[in-house]
């Protein structure tokens, strides 16, 4: 059985979606996986053969100003579910993300690239993939930008103001991937299912801005927005972010023979879902 923590949450639904039965779902109602005694009699009860944890504390700005939360559950989280894991011989695969690199690089990031991370959720991501370790068999999933059918996103906040408004400022200065949780769903299973161990880089392949997803986002859906540019210092968010975080997903391909769609790809398939779903 894979079990999947954090099943409430805009990843964890797509991956109970896609597993079927050989899953079981579980979230914060259930365990708390920033308690050492919840997570060891969850895991220890169910003795799943996988634990995805797509658990986190995933407001980046709201990590800034809670500091201690971020770190409990992001960080320490991660080993007790590593600990938990190792006990009942289970394989971890921890998610984890692109803001654990700087965004100096200017080329994609590979596996290997030394981590830098500029915000308190990216340190405590950071923490939970040294903390993942704990467990000898292990998967560090890295990815970006997600957006999907069960969470608050980019993609669901541009439609939104973009039906409100006929003129948006969106950033220009930060690239990435965006990354539709369906396709990070699928190459965890293919991670899983090749027998993969170690750290892996995972999204949909192609990059481009903030700015330059919001035109594709209008130009998809037909809306007529004039989207201006601006810069990250402009937007003056709490946290600090990468401002070029792609990620390198080759590894991804060799060793699970998982191939990425494009980004543009993912986001038509996504918004013809989007559709039929809200009909
Ligand atoms: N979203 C992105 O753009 C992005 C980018 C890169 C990496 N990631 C990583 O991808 C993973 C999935 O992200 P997501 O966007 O799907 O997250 P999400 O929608 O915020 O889901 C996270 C889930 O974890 C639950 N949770 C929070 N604290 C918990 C705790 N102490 N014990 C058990 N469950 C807890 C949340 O419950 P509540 O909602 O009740 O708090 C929620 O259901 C995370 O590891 C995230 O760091 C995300």
């Amino acid at each position: 059985m894979i079990l999947v923590v954090g099943a409430n949450g805009m990843l964890g639904q797509d991956l109970i979606a896609l597993i079927g039965d050989r899953g079981h779902g579980v979230d914060i109602a259930d365990i708390d996986i920033a308690s050492l005694e919840s997570v060891m009699k969850v895991i220890g009860g169910l003795k799943p053969e996988v634990v995805v944890n797509c658990a986190a504390y995933t407001d980046v700005d709201g990590c800034e100003s809670n500091p201690e939360t971020a770190m409990a559950v992001n960080g320490e989280g991660v080993a007790y579910l590593a600990m938990a894991c190792r006990e009942t011989g289970a394989l971890l695969v921890q998610v984890s993300t692109d803001y654990i690199f700087d965004g100096g690089k200017g080329t994609p990031y590979v596996e290997d690239d030394a981590p830098s991370p500029l915000s308190v959720y990216g340190e405590s991501k950071l923490a939970g993939e040294m903390n993942a370790a704990i467990c000898p068999e292990h998967v560090i999933v890295r990815t970006q930008w997600l957006y999907g059918l069960h969470g608050n996103n980019f993609v669901e906040t541009m439609l939104r103001l973009g039906a409100e408004k006929d003129q948006l400022n969106v950033v220009d200065d930060q690239i990435g991937s965006p990354t539709w949780t369906m396709d990070l769903a699928r190459a965890i299973i293919a991670l899983i299912d090749g027998g993969c161990r170690g750290t892996y880089h995972a999204a949909n392949s192609g990059y481009c801005s903030w700015n330059g997803f919001a035109k594709a986002i209008f130009e998809e859906t037909g809306l007529n927005v004039d989207v201006r540019p601006m810069t990250t210092t402009e937007l003056n968010r709490p946290a600090k972010r990468p401002l070029y975080s792609t990620l390198e997903c080759s590894k991804l391909t060799v060793d699970a023979g998982f191939h990425p769609q494009t980004w543009r790809d993912a986001l038509r398939q996504y918004l013809k879902l989007r559709t039929s779903s809200h009909s």
